[in-house]
């Protein structure tokens, strides 16, 4: 597909990658939660592709819901909440419940939003992150299952964004001048 660039972008992991690392976490996840129903929580928009592609490798009842957070660009500090933009539809209590990311950068999104939704009584609540910067963590958070760790670059595509570009690629690249 042809789109207008003015910088160039770097592939760093290929569709076939990213499927084939999503038919392995989606093994695990079965395995895990044998004979249960699982939540699925996507974070909104960026976790969209991950999570479609994700859950259809998840042989579990399989139930699915959505939020939107503040997240990037926002003036979250580690003493600030998370800005709920759109809630749950269920009431997750007694529910076992996977939040689905699309990247875990600082951490600090994630580190408010658990407490949060610890305090609805979830029966369990795991993370599993599409991506994972490591390097780039303010505050201790360790996903429960991560597709891939990446580097400190800006990264789009698969769902990321770049101020709302680049979501509907269907491999990850980061951008570069
Ligand atoms: P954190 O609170 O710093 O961990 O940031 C998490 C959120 O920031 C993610 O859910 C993304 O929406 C956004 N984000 C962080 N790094 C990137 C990136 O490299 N590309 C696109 N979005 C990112
Ligand atoms: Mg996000």
């Amino acid at each position: 597909m042809a789109m207008k660039e003015t910088g160039s972008i770097r592939v760093l992991l290929t569709e076939e990658q990213i499927q084939e690392r999503i038919r392995q976490l989606g093994k695990q996840i079965t395995r895990d939660y044998e004979g249960k129903t699982l939540l699925m929580v996507g974070i909104l928009k960026g976790s969209c592709m991950f999570l479609c592609d994700l859950a259809k490798r998840v042989e579990l009842d399989v139930r699915m819901d959505f939020m939107s957070v503040s997240s990037y660009g926002s003036q979250m500090t580690t003493s600030g909440k998370v800005q709920i933009k759109k809630d749950l539809e269920n009431n997750i209590k007694g529910k076992d419940v996977l939040i689905i990311e699309d990247i875990i950068d600082s951490g600090m999104t994630m580190s408010k939003l658990l407490p949060l939704l610890r305090e609805r009584e979830p029966a369990s609540l795991r993370v599993c992150t599409f991506l994972d910067k490591p390097s780039r963590r303010q505050v201790p958070l360790q996903a429960d299952y991560t597709g891939f760790a990446v580097e400190d670059a800006f990264i789009v595509g698969y769902g990321l964004d770049y101020d709302e570009k680049y979501r509907q690629l269907p491999y990850v690249a980061c951008l570069e001048g």
